[in-house]
């Protein structure tokens, strides 16, 4: 693991509780599982296995495992979190930094993946435009720029409200980790999920729509770099 930034995440206490609930949540295999899927349905299969790929806030990696089951070999990824970043054993190379400022050179990689890392962005849309001028910065033209965040459809509502009602997360612990985690990081959470005109138009002003979706509570968006 490489160590680019020396203070890089705010907010310890609330950052470990946060990071013991989203282990708590699901298992790293059904979280790959959930990641090839993902992959696949936004069209992964036909990338070229040459490309060079960076998953952003990727966290303990499962998205890199993902990428690399799905025959990925030039495999990075960058997080701020070094508890979750020594959790990846796989054959990424793994960076410590913050992503509104990627040590990559300009215009250096082919694919850019983030799965559910840009909703933990302190500001709206500032910091999302930070990272999202990184992501165009480091991809060489026509590159691909991956997304699936959180999305306020009516699904994500229904589970919202099961996740807070008592005698359902009492009983179900999974539920009872999505709730956890929703609290620790309920001010960027609800930012996010408040502000859909804001973060389409981030990312539409940006990029080549090659795929755009919201549903089952998430947004999936593919988007290319001009000038291939
Ligand atoms: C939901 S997790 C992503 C999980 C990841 N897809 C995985 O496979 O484990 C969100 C991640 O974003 C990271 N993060 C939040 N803000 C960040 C920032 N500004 N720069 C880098 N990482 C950040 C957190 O440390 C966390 O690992």
């Amino acid at each position: 693991m490489n160590s680019s930034t020396t203070n890089p995440s705010p907010g310890d206490a609330v950052q470990s509780a946060w990071e013991a609930a989203y282990q708590r949540f699901e298992t790293p295999e059904a979280e790959i599982r959930k990641f090839v899927v993902r992959l696949r349905e936004l069209g992964a299969d036909s990338w070229s296995r040459d490309a060079q790929v960076v998953e952003i806030f990727c966290g303990r990696g499962n998205g890199l495992h993902a990428l690399a089951q799905l025959g990925f070999t030039r495999l990075e990824g960058v997080d701020y979190s070094p508890a979750l970043l020594a959790r990846y054993t796989g054959p990424a190379v793994c960076t410590v930094a913050d992503c509104r400022a990627l040590p990559f050179p300009d215009a250096s990689r082919d694919i850019l993946v983030v799965q559910g890392g840009l909703h933990h962005l302190l500001e709206l849309p500032s910091d999302l435009n930070r990272s999202l001028d990184e992501v165009v910065r480091v991809l060489r033209p026509g590159g691909r720029f991956m997304v699936v965040e959180p999305w306020l459809t009516p699904f994500l509502r229904l589970v919202h409200g099961i996740a807070f009602f008592p005698p359902t997360r009492a009983v179900w612990g999974k539920l009872d980790a999505l709730a956890t985690m929703i609290e620790h990081e309920r001010t960027t959470y609800e930012q996010w999920l408040g502000q859909p005109s804001v973060v389409l138009e981030s990312l539409k002003s940006r990029f080549q729509v090659e795929r755009c979706s919201m549903s089952w509570g998430k947004l999936r968006f593919v988007g290319r770099k001009a000038g291939a």
